[in-house]
């Protein structure tokens, strides 16, 4: 009979759907793989909405008010601002970039960009600057 391929066939696709453990439950913590990092996400979002006027490249009228030295072109840059820029465009609703812009998904991103990576470094700048006077 040619139907004797078909439990075999079943078998395998019941297995393989099973075989993905767990694949929904990260998300809630610093568990992303690989994690977000200013090279694969944070450059991307800082250009395109913060770094039109906050960047050590742009000067004078075209910063468009915002203050001298809140420069976010960098790594450096964003970790020296972090809190702020958390303050800021993570707040309900986000007052940064002033006219808005990211989506929600861009903001979920660098909600936990910012949690799992920029504010470390932030707090660990801030201890090594402490201790070295
Ligand atoms: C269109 C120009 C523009 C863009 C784009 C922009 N800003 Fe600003 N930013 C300003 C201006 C103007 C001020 C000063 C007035 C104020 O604080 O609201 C400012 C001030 C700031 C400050 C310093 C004041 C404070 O609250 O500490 C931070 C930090 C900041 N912005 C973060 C951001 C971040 C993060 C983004 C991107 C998500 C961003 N800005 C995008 C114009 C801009």
């Amino acid at each position: 009979m040619r139907l004797g391929w078909m439990p075999t066939a079943l078998a395998l696709a019941l297995a393989q759907g099973c075989a993905g453990k767990d694949a929904d439950s990260a998300d809630a913590g610093c568990e992303r793989t690989p994690p977000l990092t200013y090279d694969n996400f944070g450059k991307g979002f800082v250009g395109k909405h913060c770094a039109g006027c906050h960047s050590s490249l742009v000067s004078g009228q075209q910063r468009k008010g915002a203050p001298p030295g809140v420069d976010l072109d960098t790594y450096r840059g964003v970790v020296t601002w972090a809190y702020r820029v958390q303050a800021r465009a993570t707040a309900d609703p986000p007052t940064m970039p002033p006219g808005g812009g990211p989506s929600g998904e861009e903001l979920d991103r660098l909600t936990e960009w910012l949690e799992c990576q920029v504010l470390r470094d932030a707090d660990a700048l801030a201890a090594e600057q402490g201790s070295g006077g």
